[in-house]
Formats: C-alpha cells, sequence, structure tokens
C-alpha cells in the first residue's frame, strides 16, 4: 500500500541517522486499574507525545521499544510495540528489558494508585454510597532512577497544574533523572489529547522553555536536548 511504501522511503531518507546504534525505550499512554469486570480507573492520556518520540527516535535510527497502554493512537512503523494495560504489566514489561536500553523516556501516564480489590462480579448499585480502597502502584520511574546501569539516560515526564517547575524538579532528584519533561495542564494546547504541546526541559544544569509546538516538533526537541546532554 502507498501508506507502507511510503513509510519505508521516510526511514531511509528523513532524517539524519544520528541515534544509529542506540536502544531506546519510550513508555506511552494510559493505564488502564480494574474495578470489577465492567469498570475502571484511567486517566485522559492519548499517548501521542509517547508515540511522536517512539517515531522520531526510529527515524533517526534507534532502535526502539514502546511500551504502551491502551490508546486509538496508530503505532508507528519499524518500532517493537509491547502493548501492557495496568500500571503493574507496565513495571514488568519496562523492567525486563531496562538493563538494555541507553535511553529510557516515560511519557506514560502511569495510574499511582489501584483498587485494592478487584470484584469478580459486576458491582451492583445501592441506595448509599459508596468508596474504593486504592493501594499504592509501583513507581516504575523511582526503580528506573534507582536500579540504572551505567552511561544510561532516564527522561521522565511532568504533568502539573501549579508550581510546574518546583515540583518537577523535586521528581528530578527523587526518582535520580537526568531530565524531566514538564507541562502544565492549565495552559491552552498542551498536555493531553491535542496535537501541540508546551514543554519546559528540566535538567540539573538548566531548563530549556520550548514554544507552542506541534507533538512532533517537540518529540525532535526532546531527542536533540538528550544527544546534547549525552555527548557533553
Ligand atoms: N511514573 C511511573 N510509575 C508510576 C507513576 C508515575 O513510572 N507509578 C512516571 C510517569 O511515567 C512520569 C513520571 O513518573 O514519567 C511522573 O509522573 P507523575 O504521576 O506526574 O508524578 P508522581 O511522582 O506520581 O507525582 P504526583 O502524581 O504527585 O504529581
Amino acid at each position: 500500500e502507498p501508506e507502507t511504501l511510503l513509510a519505508y522511503i521516510e526511514r531511509e531518507a528523513a532524517c539524519e541517522k544520528d541515534l544509529k546504534g542506540k536502544k531506546i525505550l519510550v513508555t506511552a499512554g494510559p493505564t488502564q486499574e480494574s474495578i470489577d469486570p465492567v469498570r475502571y480507573i484511567t486517566n485522559h492520556s492519548s499517548g501521542k507525545m509517547g508515540y511522536a518520540i517512539a517515531k522520531a527516535a526510529m527515524l533517526r535510527g534507534a532502535d526502539v521499544t514502546l511500551v504502551s497502554g491502551r490508546t486509538a493512537v496508530e503505532p508507528p512503523m519499524f518500532v517493537n510495540l509491547v502493548p501492557v494495560v495496568t500500571a503493574k504489566d507496565m513495571y514488568e514489561a519496562v523492567t525486563s528489558v531496562s538493563d538494555e536500553q541507553d535511553i529510557i523516556i516515560k511519557a506514560a501516564a502511569v495510574a499511582d494508585y489501584r483498587p485494592k480489590h478487584i470484584a469478580d462480579e459486576k458491582v451492583k448499585k445501592s441506595d448509599s454510597e459508596m468508596s474504593l480502597e486504592l493501594e499504592k502502584t509501583d513507581d516504575i520511574l523511582k526503580y528506573l532512577g534507582e536500579h540504572r546501569k551505567d552511561g544510561q539516560f532516564l527522561c521522565g515526564f511532568s504533568m502539573e497544574t501549579e508550581n510546574m517547575v518546583e515540583n518537577s524538579r523535586k521528581k528530578l532528584e527523587k526518582k535520580k533523572l537526568d531530565m524531566i519533561a514538564a507541562n502544565n495542564l492549565k495552559v491552552a494546547g498542551a498536555g493531553f489529547q491535542g496535537d501541540t504541546n508546551q514543554m519546559t526541559l528540566i535538567t540539573k544544569e538548566d531548563e530549556t522553555a520550548l514554544p507552542m509546538i506541534s507533538k512532533e516538533e517537540t518529540a525532535a526537541c526532546i531527542l536533540d536536548k538528550i544527544l546534547e546532554c549525552m555527548n557533553k
């Protein structure tokens, strides 16, 4: 099909192959945590940012693994797609291959809590109010920061609605990251679902405020910044 031919041509001709020889793991999309056979807890992540990063890295010659929660986005060709549903699935998929990676970019919106008990049968409504008991999930990024192999570059994501830089810097330190790509959900055109983003790339040394640009352009800037840091 023409689209397939175009994808092959793009892979060969689109970009300078400045990530050739690099193994890159990208996570994308939301996780879903079941309540019962009918319902689950999730978030608004579309997966678009992570998929754009995976595609850009593939076009630049990297060997890309994309661990993705359920999304409606078409996965890019020539990446190794690992579909997952829950935070636990993502933890297992990521940690089983993390040692082999040169760069890990965690764009996924992972649940911080999941229902403590998943009901086997559909929960029926009653006349009273109900509450759900939640337990913490494992923080995948924190685990990666603590078990990182020498020379591996670790980039997290941070979504904030207030004190973006300050809160994101705290995550950078707490999770032992090299970089965190932060955005403020309250800025129109940034964050979940849309095709644009306005991110700030935060490292120990500096902050790079990107303009409001497409998620594809944002992906290119993230990869440029990672290469710049790794080549220092
Ligand atoms: N993350 C993760 N595992 C989790 C939760 C989050 O790997 N269980 C990763 C996300 O993929 C993202 C980063 O951590 O790269 C930031 O996630 P976020 O939920 O914003 O940060 P938290 O540290 O959970 O803090 P808070 O929710 O309080 O803002």
